[in-house]
């Protein structure tokens, strides 16, 4: 009998729906099939499911699986836009994977029915979003959250941000970037968790776990995404999408460590970036993404591009065309293609000319389907749409409470001389100053989700909440820092921002208030969208005419706190001079006010710790602790050693450095060997005490030198660090394990390897701990 086309289809179909509910079922079984050790196993099942569609698929289907398009519209309204009639066509026939900037429940529904309704196999969409720092809830950017070293709690925060996510129909966020960056050039300095690899694996790690939480099926998780991979917070002089010239050495021991960690950790996906790692786009790089990430690491979720970045690799000059573009791309490993056309429009073609085969194809389709299937997306695919879930689990009290606790750990006290802070709250005449003070914008930052316009407690408002009724609190805001805003409604992440270099007139009046007030808050620092994608800068001062603000008011009042905003670490050695008090509170989400008056006023002693170093002058970026020694290290009267001759080498304010209201004092370092073999381990212990008299918290930081290595080792190396709480004269002992994996680094022979020699270690409050001790490897 002779069977049509279109009946061998139908029947495929029938046997597809027939085997996913069989498989359905199987699925809920799973545990307890497992244990009893006779059935297939929960990814057995897994793989068979995704087989089981994959086999249904035509070529152009499993395509269609690898395109990725931008949305952000109305699905079905009218639109003139060809571009959105085309992706409509292709949504209907089943040719698109995933969307992203589809946001809601009402608009995800709709965009998904157009696939569930129209296309043959009725493969959901996978909806993404940049979730960075909270979806409608906004957290601190995530520099400033890192300022925190408290896992507990930016896993909490990520948590939040999945939750109203998913709860808004989405499934998968574009985050945590995990770019170590040594330069505050880099807008997307904000976007990190700053310049350490350790410290960024470790809320890597804490992020990760947050948005995905223990199980991907969970209504309320969704998929995460370690990003830019590789190399990308490396681009040569702080300019965006920039070249990186980057050698095996920090590629290995600088770079890859957090995405090794968010590998292990289970991370759903994984997105490549816009730069050239030594000459070759990290899109299509098969060492990083074939061989090691999918290869070496053994990862088995899928890789999307950067946004176009597929096509990009033409201007880069690596591909003539973009078909060869997504030769290039998909035999490197790269799976998803976000809004490159690339894929859609090259794969037939390359399959048919061999240059790409099948079951590379393939390959790509299930890592993808794996992924739709753990969501629960094949079981329901407006699982995530529901509106009453969406109403009542976005923007809630209790997640406001929450990012006020997250946003208040992330300030961190930078001096403090006059011990001005905390301020009583019964103190007569407060006057907020500056062009941040009152702004309730700014605090949202970049990358602000769904996050609205205006909507962040400001500094004054969270003043006036804190204060007595009798307290004077006076605002002036002294000058415009910008000179035009962006119209309502435009997306402000596109534009350049102008700054007010002219209008100097309502300095005078600031003045006026500074003379007759008991303290000046002056708040300054930077606009949201200073920092962010596309907003490296070649200065890092205060823009604009903040620096003659700065002026006036530190001549009219000694008295002067620093209320510093920003999303890079700021050039503040001008600003250091003139005051003896400066707090850094980033830009700290929806509850930046309210957050930085319990910090203010004493409610919250201040535990943060910087996660990058903020340098004298730009001219030193970048600028990081952990560098290596070089040849000529020392600072002598004579010029012919590593210095600079008109500024220090080092930071003015350094990694992990932060003060309390209280002290703390280190004493009694212990290790519990001096030598151990190259497999070995030793405990180090030290004493901590609150000398002070206050309940404070302290990030004790265990740094390591290896003195001698068959490459040269950088002098100091966070490789431990516990957060603590002490009340007045409270003592604890903190321990940290040293293992082989503390010590080994990838070595001369390209191995990760312990080297024998001697170790030194330091442990202390910041990366300039001095207190010390050594041991040896044999
Ligand atoms: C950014 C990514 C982001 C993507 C989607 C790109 O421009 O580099 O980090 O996830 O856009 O919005």
């Amino acid at each position: 009998m002779k069977v049509s086309h279109q009946m061998l289809n139908i029947a495929k179909f029938i046997c597809f729906c027939f085997l996913t509910t069989v498989i359905h079922f199987a699925n809920a079984q799973s545990n307890f099939d497992s244990m009893s050790g006779s059935h297939p196993s929960f990814s057995e099942i897994l793989s068979f499911r995704v087989d089981s569609v994959l086999n249904l698929m035509t070529i152009n289907e499993k395509i269609g699986q690898l395109v990725q398009y931008s949305g952000g519209w109305d699905a079905t309204g009218p639109s003139s836009s060809e571009n959105h009639q085309y992706k409509l066509s292709k949504l209907k026939k089943g040719e698109v994977g995933s969307m992203l900037n589809v946001t809601s429940v009402a608009a995800i529904r709709e965009t998904q029915q157009i696939v569930m309704e129209n296309s043959r196999l009725k493969i959901p969409l996978i909806f993404a979003y940049d979730v960075i720092h909270g979806y409608k809830t906004i957290f601190p950017i995530p520099l400033g959250e890192s300022a925190s070293w408290d896992l507990e709690i930016i896993q909490k925060s990520a948590s939040i941000a999945a939750k109203e996510s998913a709860a808004s129909g989405l499934q998968w966020t574009f985050a945590p970037m995990l770019d170590v960056s040594r330069d505050a050039r880099w807008g997307r300095i904000m976007e990190g968790a700053g310049e350490d690899p350790y410290l960024t694996s470790k809320i890597g790690v804490a992020r990760i776990k947050g948005f995905q939480g223990g199980n991907l099926n969970d209504k309320f998780t969704v998929a995460a995404c370690a990003k830019h991979f590789a190399g990308y917070g490396f681009g040569e002089a702080g300019r965006d999408y920039n070249t990186v010239n980057i050698g095996d050495y920090e590629l290995h021991n600088t770079v890859l460590p957090p995405f090794k960690a968010a590998a292990k950790s289970g991370v759903a996906t994984f997105m490549n970036a816009f730069n050239d790692v030594d000459g070759i786009p990290a899109t299509g790089h098969r060492e990083l993404q074939h061989d090691i990430l999918k290869g070496k690491w053994n990862w088995d979720g899928f890789i999307v591009s950067d946004w176009g970045s597929i096509g990009e690799m033409i201007a880069h000059g690596f591909a003539e065309d973009k078909k060869q573009a997504a030769e290039i791309a998909m035999n490197s490993g790269s799976d998803m293609d976000m809004e490159s056309y690339a894929y859609e429009g090259h794969l037939a073609e390359l399959l048919t000319e061999n240059k790409i085969t099948e079951s590379q194809l393939n390959d790509a389709v299930k890592r993808i389907l794996k992924l739709k299937f753990e969501l629960g997306l094949f079981d329901d695919p407006y699982k995530y749409c529901d509106e009453t879930r969406e109403r009542e689990n976005v923007y809630t009290k209790e997640h406001l409470k929450i990012a006020r606790d997250v946003a208040r750990k992330s300030i961190v006290l930078l001096k403090n001389e006059n011990k001005t802070l905390p301020l009583s709250k019964s103190i007569e005449k407060i006057a907020v100053i500056g062009p941040l003070g009152d702004d309730k914008d700014v605090p949202l930052g970049n990358w602000r989700g769904k996050g609205v316009y205006n909507s962040a407690v400001s500094l004054l408002e969270g003043i006036k909440n804190k204060v007595d009724k009798n307290v004077q609190v006076s605002f002036a805001k002294g000058i415009e820092l910008m000179s035009e805003t962006v119209e309502p409604g435009k997306n402000q992440f596109l534009y350049p921002i102008k700054f007010n270099t002219k209008d100097k007139t309502a300095i005078t009046e600031a003045v006026e208030l500074a003379k007759k007030s008991d303290v000046v808050l002056l708040s300054v620092g930077e606009n949201a969208y200073q920092t962010g994608e596309g907003r490296s800068q070649v200065n890092i001062g205060f823009a604009g005419l903040q620096n003659e603000l700065i002026d006036a008011v530190t001549k009219a009042n000694e008295n002067v706190v620093v209320v510093l905003m920003n999303g890079r670490p700021m050039d503040l050695s001008e600003i250091n001079k003139k005051v003896s008090t400066i707090l850094e509170c980033w830009h700290l989400g929806s509850q930046a006010g309210n957050a930085i008056s319990d910090v203010i006023f004493g409610d919250y002693n201040p535990s943060g710790k910087l996660p990058v170093s903020f340098p004298y002058d730009v001219g030193q970026e970048p600028l990081y602790y952990n560098q290596k020694n070089t040849g000529r290290p020392y600072s002598m009267d004579h010029v012919t050693f590593s210095s600079y001759r008109d500024a220090p080498k080092e930071a003015l304010f350094p990694f992990g450095f932060g003060l309390s209201y209280t002290n703390f004092k280190y004493s009694d370092l212990k290790l519990s060997r001096s030598e151990i073999s190259k497999d070995g381990s030793l405990i180090a212990k030290i004493r901590v005490t609150n000398t002070g008299d206050k309940v404070g918290e302290e990030v004790v930081q265990l740094y390591i030198r290896d003195l001698v290595g068959s490459l040269v080792r950088p002098i100091r190396e966070l490789k431990g660090f516990e957060k603590i709480k002490l009340k007045p004269q409270e003592s604890r002992t903190v321990s940290f394990e040293i293992t082989p994996e503390t010590l080994q680094f990838y070595t001369q022979n390209k191995k990760w390897e312990v080297e024998p020699g001697t170790f030194q270690i330091w442990i202390g409050g910041d990366s300039k701990a001095s207190t010390t001790a050594k041991f040896s490897v044999q």
